[in-house]
């Protein structure tokens, strides 16, 4: 079977980079056709560098990587750093990667989307955003004719069930542009979300990260060092053995979505309440009319999950 081809549109961040390593451990599964970046757990011009840094680390130099928005279509910009540390990757010990030699492409983020899309026949190409949609949100609009050509969009985002990671009911890529979402799910194009209620089921504990570091070469080294300074915030807040993994679930269902559990409802965004701004809405029991229009994952086997990314991980240098 061909490989499916993508574009991923990330904000690095810890969960981002692993999501990246775990896409280009996969080529027989995945062809990565560019990697967008996006203002939001830090600043756009640390996340663009972050990619850099990540592809860098895996030997990948050759893979495009754009710049896009730098802040949401409407909210001001909402960071993460006490998650992902000031830089948006810090290591444990105060190290940091090694500054990168490939530069950026020069063209636009939303422009490589829009014209990516418009090169490909219809239903070629998945989209995988796993920071705010803000990207996706300007490509569609700037360009609606690539809506009818997306095969489907697969993100890291939102809570159907689970409390929300930001506010009561609004996890983080949802809430710092839920207007960028509104547009998204709105949009018709076939949608999967990989959100709180799967990802918090998808822990990383002291015992996985050992496993992980002792996998393979150097590339699986450092994702130790990343998932140990990364769960720390979240071990802490949520009293849990480990921090929940969140990016990777995107990439993971791609390789192998017997992972998954999905159920197929209507969610929409909240935009205009200031209590439940960026909450995902689901009608998990088909309380209106509302068409269903997302695949929901409301299930996963995270030992399958872990295995399968240790075992790609050992493959990277
Ligand atoms: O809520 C978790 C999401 O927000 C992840 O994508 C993480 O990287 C941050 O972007
Ligand atoms: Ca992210």
């Amino acid at each position: 079977m061909q490989p499916r081809k993508l574009i991923l549109d990330c904000d690095p961040g810890h969960d981002d980079a692993v999501a990246i390593l775990l896409a280009l451990a996969s080529p027989a599964e995945l062809e990565l056709l560019g990697i967008t970046c996006v203002a939001g757990n830090v600043p756009l011009s640390l996340t663009s560098r972050n990619a850099l840094k990540i592809c860098e680390l895996a030997g990948r130099s050759d893979v495009g990587v754009y710049a896009g928005a730098d802040r949401p279509m409407v909210r001001s910009l909402v960071t993460a750093e006490a998650v992902h540390g000031v830089s948006g990757l810090d290591l444990p010990d105060e190290r940091c990667l090694p500054e990168p030699t490939m530069r950026l492409r020069d063209q636009h983020a939303v422009d490589f989307i829009i014209d990516t899309l418009l090169a490909h026949p219809a239903g070629a190409v998945t989209v995988c955003p796993i920071g705010p949609l803000t990207n996706i949100a300007l490509a569609m609009r700037r360009a609606p004719e690539i809506v009818p050509k997306i095969r489907e969009i697969v993100l890291m985002g939102g809570a159907a069930i689970n409390p929300g990671n930001v506010t009561p009911v609004a996890e983080f890529n949802i809430y710092v542009d839920p207007h960028a979402a509104d547009v998204v799910f709105r949009s018709g194009v076939p949608l999967t979300m990989m959100g709180l209620d799967v990802t918090h089921q998808v822990l990383v504990t002291p015992e996985r990260i050992e496993t992980i570091r002792s996998c393979g070469g150097q590339t699986a080294r450092v994702v130790a060092d990343f998932l140990s300074f990364y769960c720390r915030y979240d071990r802490s807040r949520y009293g849990t053995d480990g921090g929940p993994l969140h990016d990777p679930c995107v990439i993971a269902h791609l390789v192998d979505p017997a992972l998954f559990a999905c159920r197929h409802v209507n969610v929409q965004i909240e935009i205009a309440s200031p209590l439940t701004l960026g909450q995902t809405v689901a009608d998990w029991w088909q309380a209106t009319e509302a068409q269903a229009n997302c695949h929901v994952a409301y299930a996963v086997d995270d030992e399958a999950f872990f295995s399968q990314l240790t075992q790609k991980l050992s493959t990277l240098p």
